[in-house]
């Protein structure tokens, strides 16, 4: 790397993994609040995917006139502070960058974002573990503020994919709303679902009081009772609302306070790290292939 340019993961024209290109781009300084990070982690997420795959791009949710930004999560150190900015350079940081329409990614050496999106690494806590909270567990803390405190002692909340990412962070977060909690999830997730403290099930029989959809069941409304609650990960695409069904989709943002929670449960091993592996940014075409096929459980870890 020059000191002037930095190397970064885009799509020119978005096409599946073959379309990922690495390009050097112009180092920018922070402006007032603003930190630059040296990334040495940052988690492929199946959004990314949709990103690489133009799926964004067709919705009409990205149009950048040159290349497109890959990657939500990052951690790493930060090497440059703006005015404004009581972080140190040298401190070790996790957080997210959210929305689709961006010219720059986390998958890249560096980053330039707002010190208050950003959550100091406690000590004791890799930055590749780490970088697989962000924008997970967040979303997942933000499934939780839609559905509230469970309505009545032993309320059963039904979390669809619970042995993935966002599904595995509702089902270990959602007692403390007091929520009773099956995960749903393939047979063989059976041992990591019940690790989180939820009941377990293949079964989608119907009758929850609050659905949490994050496997994206094209029959998930019918598994809510009347009356009940459904909440959904994909925006623009929730089902219409019927039998009384209160019916809410997560959009996810940063939130610096509660990634320090979550990043802090997570070095006491209370809340799971969940790393598939770790490789290199120039890897990053192989590890969305990897991501694509399925049946990964944990993250795949960029190193830029
Ligand atoms: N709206 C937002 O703000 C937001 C934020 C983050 C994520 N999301 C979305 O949330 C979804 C989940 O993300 P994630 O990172 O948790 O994905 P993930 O780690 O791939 O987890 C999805 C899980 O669902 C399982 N699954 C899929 N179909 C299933 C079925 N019929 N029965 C049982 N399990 C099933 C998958 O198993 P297999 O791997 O075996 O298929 C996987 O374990 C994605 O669509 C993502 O784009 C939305």
């Amino acid at each position: 790397m020059s000191t002037s340019t930095f190397r970064t993961a885009v799509v020119r024209n978005p096409n599946g993994p073959d379309s990922i290109e690495i390009i050097d781009v112009p180092v920018t300084e922070p402006g007032p609040g603003e930190v630059r990070v040296r990334v040495a982690a940052a988690a492929v997420n199946p959004v990314d995917l949709g990103v690489a795959g133009g799926f964004f791009h067709q919705m009409g949710l990205i149009d950048q006139p040159h290349h497109t930004g890959l990657g939500w999560d990052f951690a790493g150190t930060v090497i440059a502070v703006g005015d404004g900015v009581d972080l140190a350079v040298g401190t070790r940081v996790a957080g997210m960058v959210g929305g689709f329409d961006r010219d720059f990614g986390t998958y890249a050496e560096q980053l330039v974002v707002p010190a208050t999106d950003l959550a100091v690494v406690p000590d004791g806590l890799d930055l590749v573990e780490a970088s697989t909270v962000p924008a997970n567990g967040l979303t997942a803390a933000q499934i939780l503020d839609l559905l509230g405190d469970a309505p009545a002692t032993g309320a059963r909340l039904l979390v669809t994919g619970a042995a993935g990412a966002v599904g595995g962070y509702v089902a270990a977060l959602a007692p403390d709303r007091g929520w009773r909690v099956t995960g749903l999830a393939r047979a063989t997730d059976e041992e990591f679902v019940r690790s989180t403290g939820a009941d377990f099930t293949t079964d989608t029989a119907p009758g929850w009081d609050a659905v949490a959809d994050t496997a994206v069941l094209p029959q998930a409304l019918d598994l809510v009772r009347d009356g009940g609650t459904l909440v959904g990960v994909r925006p623009g695409a929730a089902p219409e609302a019927e039998r009384g069904i209160t019916v809410h989709v997560v959009n996810v943002h940063a939130d610096a306070a509660r990634l320090s929670d979550l990043l802090a449960r997570t070095a006491s091993g209370e809340l799971a790290a969940r790393v598939h592996t770790a490789v290199p940014l120039d890897q990053v075409a192989d590890a969305h292939r990897a991501v694509a096929k399925g049946g990964v459980r944990g993250r795949y870890v960029l190193r830029p």
